[in-house]
Order: structure tokens, then C-alpha cells, then sequence
């Protein structure tokens, strides 16, 4: 069966016709699809016009197959009974055409009177017969349709046909026919100019509708693009930022140096992940002079708490008016204030375990990171801003809102004399910038801020009260150990990215957004800007 349909082939076709042609006669064989790109592109060039036709179409069933092949039952049964030498026994008949031919084509060919019944034999009643049965089912499968209608509903009643309804094309010649579909050229070239071809060349007209090609382009995922707001917000307020280029840190840093008691149920197995292998790290110790090229905001090379290459207990300082670390004399302060209070602090009155303190973890928090800075700032105190991003990892049961790891944004201020109402006054100023401008705010706990405050941001799209921050000023027992005068003060606060960028791109699913779930065509569809800032 042929099933390519070339537009010359429609031309052909259609010069051939005096008036329009309907392609469900014309291209019986053709599928629909086919047939409308040959017409889509002729109409382009306006060598034809077309316009949908619906009609009913008549195809044979699998019995009207047989038939059109094989003939009719009740031919069957005339070719039967002439057959017979002497008649055809009526028993005889159903061995020679078969049950179902002799069960119907018999009452039909003795009402048709081609044969007769005589003496319990049938007999023919003429020479020749016309199986138009046979004919009728021949023109349906040539043309899917049948001049009297009568006709095709008395074969639909026999089985033999079903009807269906298509779409077909009425076509016609258009302004510019002509029995060949000349070459459009897509380009003006050189040689045409030349040659001067482009004078009679047909030139294919631009089609300003066609979709533009993909553009293979790389994409930010959309944790990257809050995080480049927040960093933009950050700078523009002053801070430098901290570097947290470790996901280890002891138990020291992550814990002790913060005033979270030795007991604290956040030291738990249920929401610290502890490192197995090595599972302790060194008392923290100046870096070795060449351990990092990274270089800290006050000056100080970066240190890594675990590094065991590291065998000072001091740093000595590059500017004169910074007093040398002393880490020992610092590990020494921070056990003494946990277990028996100094700067006016009664403690936790507890044994203070120094294993504890050099248990090795996956940070829970990037405060962890701001504590560190905040001791290297009391080597010579000062005003001092810095932020962060970065991964912190928590031991909790994962569902849609909750991953065992996420970024933490987190902020720290240092200066002279601050109060609560200077905290609550920034965060009003920082939240606005991100969009954020109704806050409330909620007495909470934390072991290392008093007070603490729990950031509540109205959303309007959800027109509820969200939970966007935790924040606090830094607790005495904290920052004097460090060195920090005590006029000097530290206000803190921290809020995860995931958040806000589920809000912002309509994330319901936070395993959607970070994890082995993240679909590539999210990342890559998502708009590169939002014009909108709430
Ligand atoms: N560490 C806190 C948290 O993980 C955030 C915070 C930082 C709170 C600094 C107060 C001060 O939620």
C-alpha cells in the first residue's frame, strides 16, 4: 500500500480535475497526517487552497473482508449446489462452504431464487449469478464510501461494514498553481548574485511564527540565585563574609565555644551527625603559618579546629595592636564557665568533658563558623559585620519541609553598645530588602543568645504568618571567655535559603529543590530573573 504522499503528486492530481478534489478519494491510503503536511506545504506557497471536509467513511469489517475476497455466503452456496452432479443434499451443504456460510447464504440465495429446494436436495434456478454483495463490498474498500446510502446501512446491518467520521480536505488550485513545486531558496548567495539567478529565483518568505531554537545554556539552580540575593543584600549592608569551607567541626566549636551544655538534648544522636572515622579531632590550636591561603577579615590565616598538622597552642599577630590567640588559655575558659560559671555566670555546674569537646561533627549550624570569628575578632575587638551561606547538616526524619542537610544564611554584628531594639530595627531593614516587610517577633531559647527571638514574616501569597529566622543577642558566658570587652556586644541570626526559595518559586516540596529528586528541567526552566521582589 502506498503511504507517501509528495506535494507534486497533489498538483498532478488536481490538474488532472477540473474543480476541487477531496483527498479521502483522491489519497485513500494516505494517513491524515501525511496528507496535511503535502497541502500545508503547497498552501504556503499559495499553490492550492484547502479547507476541512467532514464526512462519514465506510470501511469493511473483518467479515466484510472475507467476503470482498472470497465472495459472498450465499455465493458460495450457488457455487456449491452447481458444483453437485444431481442436486446438493441439504445436510451436505454445511461440509461444503462451511457452518456459517451455509446458515446465512442459504435463506439468502433461495429468497434471491438463484437456487431452489427439491425433494430434500437443493437445485440451481439459473445459470449465472452476480454476487453483488461481493461488488458493493469491492467499491466500499476502493473508495471508504458508497453511493446509496440505503446500501451501505443495509451492510452495516449485516456486519459486513462500520462507519466512521474523518476529516478530509476539499482542495483546490490556488493563485499560484502549476503542476511543478518549484524550490524555494532559503538564502541570497554569492553565486546567485553572480550568476544573476536571484532575479528569477523564488525566494521562501521569512515565517516570523516559527518557535526559535532551543538554547543550550547552562542554569542556575534557584537555591544559587536566592543565595547571590542574600550575598548582594550583604554586602550592600557592610558585612564580610565568613569563610565556611568545612562541614566537619568539633564539638568544641560547634558546642562548647556557643555555651550549649555538654547534656544538651541537641547533642543527642538524634540531631548531630558525629564522624565515625576519625571520631576526635585536637584541642583547637593556631593553624601551622602555611595551612591555608585563605586569608580571615582581621587578618588572621583561616584555621581548621581538626587540623593535626597544627602544633601551636598561639598565633603571633601581623598588626601590633592585636593581642596573640591563645587557644589554650580559650579551651581552658570555656571549660571553666560550663562547669563551675566565671564572668559572672553560675555555669551548668557540671563535669566538662574534654572528649566531648573533641568529638568530631558535621556542623549543625554555620554559628559554629561565627563563633570562630568572633574569638579571632577579640584579639583586637572592633565593629565588625559578617555573614554567611552555606550547608549545615542535621540528624531529623526528612519529609517536605525538613532535609537532613540545607544552607543556613546566617548573620553577625559586632559593636559597642547594641540592644534589642537595634536588633529587631536591622532585621526589619534586612527582611524589607528581600521583599519581607511585616515582621512579628517571638521570645525563644537558645543556649548561646539572651534574649532570643524567633522571626515570624507575613506572606502575603499564603496570607499567613511564616516562620522565617531565629535570632538572638550572644550571651556573656559566650563572648567574655573570648576576650570580648563586655560593653562590646553580638547579635545574631540565622534562617535556612531553602525557605524563602520554596516561597519565591512555588516549591511545595523542599526534596524538589535539594537532593537526588531535583529535576534538571526545573532548574533549567525556571525564569533567569523574577521582576517581582515579594
Ligand atoms: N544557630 C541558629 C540556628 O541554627 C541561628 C542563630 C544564629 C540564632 C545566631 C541566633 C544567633 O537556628
Amino acid at each position: 500500500m502506498e503511504d507517501q504522499l509528495s506535494p507534486n503528486q497533489v498538483l498532478a492530481t488536481l490538474s488532472k480535475h477540473d474543480g476541487p478534489i477531496l483527498t479521502a478519494q483522491a489519497f485513500p491510503s494516505i494517513s491524515f497526517v501525511k496528507v496535511k503536511s503535502a497541502l500545508d506545504s503547497l498552501k504556503s506557497r499559495e499553490m492550492i487552497i484547502h479547507s476541512p471536509v467532514e464526512r462519514e467513511e465506510v470501511i469493511l469489517t473483518g467479515e466484510g473482508e472475507g467476503v470482498a475476497e472470497e465472495g459472498s455466503h450465499e455465493a458460495k452456496v450457488f457455487e456449491a449446489v452447481r458444483a453437485a452432479v444431481d442436486g446438493l443434499k441439504i445436510d451436505d451443504l454445511p461440509k461444503m462452504v462451511g457452518n456459517e456460510s451455509a446458515n446465512v447464504g442459504k435463506g439468502k440465495a433461495l429468497k434471491a431464487k438463484w437456487i431452489k429446494m427439491d425433494q430434500g436436495k437443493f437445485r440451481t434456478s439459473t445459470d449465472s449469478i452476480t454476487d453483488i454483495t461481493r461488488d458493493q463490498l469491492a467499491t466500499i474498500r476502493k473508495s471508504r464510501s458508497y453511493p446509496d446510502p440505503k446500501v451501505v446501512t443495509d451492510l452495516k446491518k449485516r456486519k459486513l461494514v462500520t462507519t466512521q467520521r474523518v476529516i478530509s480536505f476539499k482542495v483546490d488550485k490556488g493563485p499560484n498553481f502549476s503542476t511543478e513545486m518549484v524550490k524555494e531558496e532559503t538564502d541570497l548567495t554569492a553565486d546567485m548574485l553572480a550568476t544573476g539567478a536571484w532575479k528569477t529565483a523564488k525566494l521562501k518568505p521569512y515565517n516570523f511564527k516559527a518557535m526559535g531554537a532551543p538554547a543550550m545554556s547552562g542554569a542556575l539552580h534557584p537555591l544559587n540565585k536566592v543565595r547571590h540575593e542574600f550575598r548582594q543584600i550583604f554586602f550592600e549592608m557592610g558585612f564580610e563574609e565568613m569563610p565556611t569551607n568545612k562541614y566537619v567541626e568539633t564539638g568544641f566549636w560547634n558546642f562548647d565555644a556557643l555555651f550549649i551544655p555538654q547534656q544538651h538534648p541537641a547533642r543527642d544522636q538524634q540531631d548531630t551527625f558525629f564522624i565515625s572515622d576519625p571520631p576526635v579531632a585536637d584541642l583547637p590550636r593556631a593553624d601551622p603559618p602555611a595551612a591555608s591561603s585563605q586569608t580571615l577579615p582581621n587578618g588572621s590565616p583561616s584555621s581548621t579546629p581538626a587540623d593535626k598538622t597544627a602544633t601551636s597552642s598561639t598565633s603571633t599577630p601581623k598588626d601590633p595592636k592585636e593581642r596573640p590567640l591563645d587557644y589554650d588559655a580559650y579551651f581552658k575558659a570555656i571549660s571553666t564557665v560550663h562547669s563551675t560559671g566565671s564572668h559572672n555566670s553560675i555555669g551548668y555546674r557540671a563535669p566538662f568533658s574534654v572528649a566531648e569537646s573533641q568529638r568530631l561533627v558535621l556542623r549543625t549550624h554555620t554559628t559554629a563558623i561565627s563563633t570562630y570569628m568572633l574569638y579571632h575578632l577579640a584579639a583586637n575587638p572592633r565593629p565588625a559585620r559578617y555573614f554567611s551561606i552555606d550547608r549545615v547538616f542535621r540528624n531529623e526524619t526528612v519529609d517536605a519541609t525538613h532535609l537532613a542537610e540545607f544552607h543556613q544564611v546566617e548573620g553577625v554584628i559586632a559593636d559597642h553598645d547594641l540592644t534589642l531594639g537595634g536588633l529587631i530595627g536591622f532585621m526589619e531593614v534586612f527582611f524589607a530588602k528581600m521583599g519581607i516587610h511585616k515582621l512579628r517577633f517571638k521570645p525563644a531559647y537558645n543556649p548561646y543568645t539572651e534574649p532570643s527571638l524567633e522571626i515570624f514574616g507575613f506572606h502575603p501569597g499564603l496570607n499567613k504568618w511564616v516562620e522565617i529566622g531565629n535570632s538572638g543577642m550572644f550571651r556573656p558566658e559566650m563572648l567574655e571567655p573570648m576576650g570580648l570587652p563586655r560593653e562590646m556586644r553580638v547579635y545574631g541570626w540565622g534562617l535556612s535559603l531553602e525557605r524563602p526559595t520554596m516561597i519565591k518559586y512555588g516549591v511545595k516540596n523542599i526534596r524538589e529543590l535539594l537532593g537526588h529528586k531535583v529535576d534538571l528541567a526545573f532548574v533549567e526552566g525556571n525564569p533567569a530573573v523574577r521582576l517581582e521582589k515579594d
